[in-house]
C-alpha cells in the first residue's frame, strides 16, 4: 500500500486526444486529475493507507519585530493529551551553521534566516517553536498555550522613514549585477530640455497569495530515508537545501512536488515549514506534516516596498532626450535581496542619455522575495506612467510617443534583439482595442455618472534559458515517458512538455507522459523567471531528437525498409509513422519498429544554452497593454472594463495555457493597480491585513473583458523550439495602463499603487 500511495502519478491526456502540434490550444493533460481530486498536493500525502503514524506540526509565530527570546514556557502545551514535543532553539536537532551550508539555490547574498536557530528575533511573525502532536487539533490547541518571553528592541519597518540609510547592494555579497554606468549626460540634458517631467512613484508591500498553503509532509522511512512532499518551485532545490542544512547525503532525501497550487515566486526558495518538518521527523524518527496558516503565509517574504523617481525629457517632436530612473527598495537585516527595477528603463526606448540608480535599505522585515515579474512589476510601471505623463506634456498620443522612440537596438548594451515584435504588439493591440478613436484630451468621455478613460503601456520581461537534462523512454506499446525534475506550479508544464514530445515523435498526446516533480529525475532548474518552457522544453526537444535517430536507424534496418537509403533530414515523424517528407506513401509505422524491440528504447540528453551566441543579443519578451477604465468620480471607484494585451513571447507551445498565463497576469496587474497592499503597523512592525478578507486581490466581480493576442514571433536564439516564455510578461505594464487610463478618465495622476478610491477621488 505504501508503494501505491507513493508512486508518482503522471497525468496524461484523455484517450482520443490524438495528434497535436506545437501552437495548438490543448487542454491540460492534468486537468482531469485536478478536478477529480486525484492530483495530490504536499499536505495530502500519508505515510501509509491510514493516517496513523503521521505527526502534525503547528508553528508558533513570534510576536515582536526585533529582539531576543528570553524564555519559552512549554509546560502547558506539553500537558495537552496527544502532544509529543515542542521544538525550539534549545532542543532542536543539530543543523549546520555556516552560511555556505545553509543556502538554497536562490538565496540572495547574506546570511539566510534559520528557523529555530537561536534566540534572535529578526522580524514579526518568525517561527519561534513547533508544536508536534498526534493530531492536528491537539497541536493547534497546544500551540496557543506556548508562552514566549521577549527582550524587545526597537525596530525599523517603514522604507520611507529610513531612506537615508539607502546603500548600493554589495556586488560581492549579492552576486549582483548593478544597473549599467551612466550613458551620456542625462542630468545636463534634462536641465536644458524644453519638454520634461519629473515624478516619484511609490508602491507598498505585496504578498503572494497562492491557493495552496506552504506545506511539507516528511515520510520517515524505516531505513531513515526521508521522502518529502514539499510545496516548492523546485524539488531539487528543496532536496539540496535539506541535505545542506541537516548534513544528509543526497541518497537519504527525496523531495517531490508533482502538483503545486500556485506559487508565483514564493516557492523559489524553500520556506520554513520544510526545515521545521524535517527537524521534527529527524528528532522523533516519525513522519511529520507541517502546514502554514494563511496568516503565516505573510511571514516569509513579499514584494518589497519601493520608492522610485523618474525624470524624462524630450524634443518638441517627441524624441526622448534623457531618462533618469532611480529606485530605493527594502531588504532585510540579514540578506541583500535585490531585483532588477530600473534597468528596463535603459532597454526599452531609444535614448542617448540615461542614468539609472538602485539602492536598498535594510529593515526589520523578512527578506523580500521574487513575486511574479519581480522588479519589472514596479520598475516598468514607473517608467510607463512617466512616459504617459510625458505624452501629455508633449500633447502627443501616448502610443505615438512609444512608436517614435522605438528601439531597434538595445540602447544600454548596443546589442540587437534576438527577436522583437513589439511594434506588432502595439499595432495589433491598438487595432483590436480601437485606440484610434481615443480623444487626446483627458476627462472627455462619460457615460452616466462614470468617466471613461483609455490608457496603454508597454511590458517587458527577460527571455532566459537555463540548463536542463531530460530522459525519454519509448516502450514497445508505443507509449513514451519523458522525464525531468521540472515543476508545474499551475503554469501547464505537464502539457507543454507532452506536446513537444508528442509532436517530435508523431505520437498521439495520450501516448505521452511527462514526469516531473521528483528530485531523483534528471536535473532541471527551478521553475521561475518564465524560463521553464525555453529550458526544459529544449531539453525535451533534444532528447526526442536523439530518440528519433535511434528509432529511425531501426526503421532503416527493418527487412525491405522503404527508408533504407533515407537520411534523418528526409523524414518526419507524423501520425505514428516515419515518412519521407517529399514522397507520399513511403512510410514505416512506429508499431513496426517497436515490434522488434525487447527493451524499451531510452535516451538521455543534456541541454546547455548556447551562451556565446545568446550573449550577442538582448533577449526579452514584450507586450502592449490597452485598458479601458470606468471611474465613479464621487466614490473614486474604478472598474477595468476592457483589456487588450498583445504579447510577443516567441513561439507559443500551447495556445490555451499560454493565454491562461497572460489572463492570470492581467488579473494580477489589475490587483497591483487597484487592490493589493500589505499594511504594516509600524508601531508593532507587523503586517496587519494578513488574510484574504483584508488583503484584497482581484475577484470575479473586478474582472471584465480580457483579450489576449500573441503576435507571431519565433526565437531560435533563446531556444531551439523558438519559445521565449509567457509567465511574467502578462503582468508587466498592466497596472501602468490602468493608471494611465484613470488619468485619461479623470485628469488625476495617481503616483502610488494600489490606486484605491481615496487616491482616485
Ligand atoms: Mo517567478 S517570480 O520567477 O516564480
Amino acid at each position: 500500500m505504501t508503494e501505491l500511495i507513493h508512486a508518482l502519478r503522471t497525468p496524461s491526456a484523455d484517450p482520443g486526444t490524438g495528434q497535436v502540434q506545437i501552437g495548438d490550444a490543448v487542454s491540460r493533460v492534468d486537468g482531469r486529475d485536478k478536478v477529480t481530486g486525484q492530483a495530490r498536493y504536499a499536505a495530502e500525502y500519508m505515510p501509509d493507507a491510514t493516517e496513523a503514524g503521521l505527526l502534525y506540526g503547528v508553528v508558533v509565530s513570534g510576536a515582536i519585530a526585533r529582539g531576543h527570546i528570553k524564555a519559552i514556557d512549554t509546560g502547558a502545551a506539553l500537558a495537552v493529551p496527544g502532544v509529543v514535543d515542542v521544538i525550539w532553539h534549545h532542543n532542536r536537532p543539530k543543523i549546520r551553521s555556516f552560511d555556505i551550508f545553509y543556502k538554497d539555490m536562490t538565496a540572495p547574498g547574506g546570511s539566510p534566516y534559520r528557523p529555530l536557530y537561536d534566540n534572535e528575533v529578526h522580524y514579526s511573525g518568525q517561527p519561534v517553536a513547533l508544536v508536534v502532536a498526534e493530531t492536528f487539533e491537539a497541536a493547534r490547541h497546544a500551540a496557543a498555550l506556548v508562552r514566549v518571553e521577549y527582550d524587545v528592541q526597537p525596530h525599523e519597518t517603514y522604507l520611507l522613514e529610513h531612506q537615508g540609510r539607502a546603500k548600493k547592494p554589495s556586488r560581492l555579497k549579492a552576486g549582483y549585477t548593478p544597473p549599467p554606468d551612466v550613458k551620456g549626460h542625462p542630468d545636463e540634458v534634462w536641465d536644458k530640455a524644453a519638454v520634461k517631467v519629473e515624478a516619484s512613484y511609490y508602491s507598498g508591500v505585496e504578498h503572494h497569495n497562492p491557493l495552496e498553503m506552504f506545506a511539507t509532509t516528511v515520510i520517515h522511512g524505516a531505513d531513515g530515508h526521508l521522502t518529502i512532499y514539499d510545496k516548492t518551485q523546485s524539488s531539487q532545490n528543496s532536496r539540496w537545501y535539506v541535505s545542506h542544512v541537516f548534513g544528509l547525503s543526497k541518497d537519504k532525501v527525496t523531495v517531490r512536488n508533482p502538483y503545486v497550487g500556485g506559487a508565483f515566486g514564493s516557492g523559489l526558495r524553500p520556506q520554513y515549514q520544510l526545515p521545521l518538518a524535517v527537524m521534527a521527523a529527524l528528532k522523533l524518527e516519525r513522519s511529520v506534516r507541517v502546514v502554514l496558516t494563511r496568516q503565516q503565509m505573510f511571514t516569509f517574504g513579499h514584494r518589497p516596498e519601493t520608492q522610485q523617481r523618474l525624470k524624462l525629457s524630450a524634443d518638441a517632436d517627441g524624441t526622448l532626450t534623457s531618462i533618469v530612473h532611480e529606485a530605493v527598495a527594502e531588504t532585510s537585516r540579514y540578506e541583500d535581496y535585490v531585483e532588477v527595477v530600473v534597468n528596463w528603463s535603459g532597454e526599452l526606448y531609444a535614448c542617448e542619455h540615461i542614468r539609472l540608480g538602485y539602492k536598498i535599505v535594510d529593515l526589520d522585515h523578512a527578506s523580500p522575495m521574487d513575486m511574479r515579474a519581480p522588479g519589472a512589476a514596479h520598475g516598468v510601471h514607473a517608467l510607463e506612467v512617466a512616459m504617459d505623463e510625458l505624452s501629455y506634456a508633449l500633447n502627443m498620443d501616448p502610443l505615438a510617443l512609444r512608436l517614435k522612440n522605438y528601439a531597434e537596438i538595445d540602447p544600454t548594451h548596443g546589442l540587437p534583439y534576438s527577436t522583437k515584435e513589439l511594434r506588432e504588439c502595439y499595432l495589433q493591440g491598438a487595432q483590436r482595442f480601437g485606440w484610434e478613436n481615443r480623444p487626446l484630451e483627458p476627462g472627455t468621455m462619460r457615460e452616466g455618472r462614470e468617466l471613461i478613460g483609455w490608457g496603454m503601456a508597454t511590458g517587458m520581461w527577460d527571455a532566459m534559458q537555463m540548463f536542463a537534462r531530460a530522459s525519454a523512454v519509448l516502450h514497445a506499446d508505443g507509449s513514451l515517458v519523458v522525464s525531468s525534475a521540472a515543476s508545474d506550479i499551475g503554469t501547464g508544464t505537464y502539457t507543454a512538455m507532452s506536446i513537444i514530445a508528442a509532436e517530435a515523435m508523431g505520437l498521439p498526446l495520450e501516448k505521452v507522459r511527462f514526469q516531473l516533480g521528483d528530485s531523483t529525475l534528471p536535473v532541471a532548474p527551478i521553475e521561475g523567471g518564465s524560463s521553464h518552457v525555453a529550458t526544459v522544453g529544449s531539453a525535451v526537444a533534444g532528447v526526442c531528437e536523439k530518440l528519433q535517430k535511434t528509432v529511425f536507424k531501426r526503421a532503416k534496418d527493418l527487412p525491405g525498409s522503404p527508408l533504407a537509403t533515407a537520411r534523418l533530414a528526409d523524414v518526419e515523424f507524423v501520425d505514428g509513422v516515419i515518412r519521407l517528407r517529399n514522397i507520399p506513401g513511403t512510410s514505416v509505422s512506429l508499431t513496426q519498429v517497436l515490434a522488434g524491440i525487447e527493451e524499451p528504447l531510452e535516451e538521455k540528453y543534456l541541454m546547455l544554452p548556447n551562451m556565446l551566441k545568446q550573449m550577442k543579443y538582448q533577449r526579452a519578451t514584450h507586450s502592449a497593454v490597452f485598458v479601458e477604465v470606468r471611474v465613479d468620480p464621487e466614490f473614486g471607484t474604478v472598474r477595468v472594463t476592457r483589456v487588450v494585451s498583445a504579447v510577443a513571447a516567441g513561439r507559443i507551445i500551447n495556445a490555451k495555457t499560454a493565454r491562461s498565463q497572460v489572463i492570470g497576469g492581467v488579473v494580477w496587474g489589475i490587483g497591483q493597480a487597484l487592490h493589493e497592499e500589505t499594511h504594516c503597523d509600524h508601531r508593532l512592525g507587523r503586517f496587519m491585513n494578513h488574510n484574504l478578507s483584508e488583503y484584497h486581490v482581484s475577484v470575479n466581480a473586478d474582472i471584465h473583458d480580457i483579450d489576449v493576442i500573441f503576435v507571431k514571433e519565433d526565437d531560435r536564439i533563446v531556444s531551439r523550439i523558438g519559445a521565449k516564455g509567457v509567465g511574467e510578461i502578462g503582468q508587466v505594464g498592466v497596472a501602468a495602463a490602468v493608471c494611465n487610463a484613470i488619468y485619461h478618465a479623470t485628469g488625476q495622476r495617481v503616483r502610488s499603487t494600489p490606486m484605491t478610491p481615496e487616491k482616485v477621488m
